[in-house]
């Protein structure tokens, strides 16, 4: 059955994993998609209430700035801030829209998303998805390692990216250290993403699995399988979800705007899945697409 872990919600949310290119990320991030602008700052301040440190918008999300305005003013703040915690303590992502054939729009692009963060740099921006073509995709990638290169950007990636979007990394010739260091994909037992996770591997690239409950929409299904593990092992079906992707190495992002649902979802240093019950979740996999999937657009 589960061994007990003692790790704390706290220290699950302050753990962090080395990537490939040696940088440490924060294994569990907030997801923001479909954070209204309005209530961002509300959110993002009551997460790092509760002990999140690690973020990810988008321009896709309309709340960079306020994102970037809730940290920075928590930060500022004796009164909220009382670890004393740092910029360099907060690990911010946000990603590129568009793929622009032209480098220069690419480049303007991203600087404006670095500025509108007002947090001086990002920590990892990533290229929201492979559409536009390959032309595009690859002046949008010399923009972001660029942008790396001037120290404004911590580590490029990419996401939504599909197995042979991945090759062209390689097919170019580009040294590996140019390779993106994460690939954030649709990840959850519903999805598990075998192929596209086998070519990461390969590459050395991370998995970062979004909607890491499959948006909820498998929860509380009379009979299922995720029911019946979550009463075995005395938590809830998020948190088995969690689990997984943290077992499998993944950074998780699951998105909450409540704060005792991200209490919840990041309170799961206390058990582990079994090998075997790993096994029966890999084996839920129905490709299940909750939002989009541009994995092989041309
Ligand atoms: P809410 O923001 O009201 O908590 P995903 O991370 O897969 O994208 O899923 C996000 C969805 O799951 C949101 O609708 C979110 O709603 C909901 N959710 C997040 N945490 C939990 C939880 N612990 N239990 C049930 N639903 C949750």
């Amino acid at each position: 059955m589960s061994t007990k872990k003692s790790t704390t919600t706290t220290e699950m949310l302050t753990q962090k994993i080395k990537l490939p290119n040696s940088l440490q990320i924060p294994q569990i991030h907030l997801g923001l998609y479909e954070v209204p602008p309005s209530q961002t700052s509300s959110v993002v301040r009551t997460a790092l209430g509760v002990g999140y440190r690690a973020f990810d918008t988008a321009q896709w999300y309309s709340n960079e700035a306020e994102a970037g305005r809730a940290i920075s003013s928590f930060l500022s703040s004796p009164s909220l801030n009382r670890d004393g915690l740092a910029r360099s303590d907060i690990f911010y992502t946000t990603k590129l829209r568009h793929n622009y054939e032209s480098y220069d729009a690419a480049r303007e692009s991203i600087a404006r998303s670095v500025e509108a963060s007002g947090l001086g740099y990002v920590d990892l921006f990533l290229l929201h998805s492979p559409l536009g073509g390959r032309k595009a995709r690859e002046a949008s990638w010399r923009a972001l390692c660029d942008a790396v290169s001037e120290g404004k950007v911590r580590m490029a990636g990419v996401s939504n990216f599909g197995v042979a979007h991945l090759r062209e990394f390689s097919e170019r010739g580009l040294e590996r250290e140019k390779w993106p260091a994460v690939n954030q994909i649709e990840c959850h037992p519903f999805n598990t993403q075998t192929e596209i996770r086998k070519v990461c591997e390969e590459m050395g690239i991370a998995v970062q699995a979004y909607a890491p409950l499959a948006r909820g929409m498998r929860f509380n299904a009379r009979g299922s399988k995720l029911g019946g593990l979550a009463k075995k092992y005395g938590c809830s079906e998020a948190q088995i979800l969690v689990r997984w992707g943290l077992q499998k190495g993944f950074v998780v992002l699951p998105k909450s705007t409540n704060e005792g649902r991200m209490k919840e979802n990041a309170d799961v240093g206390w058990f582990e899945i079994s090998e075997e019950d790993v096994e029966v979740l890999d084996g839920l996999n129905e490709g299940l697409v909750t939002d989009w999937d541009p994995t092989d657009a041309p």
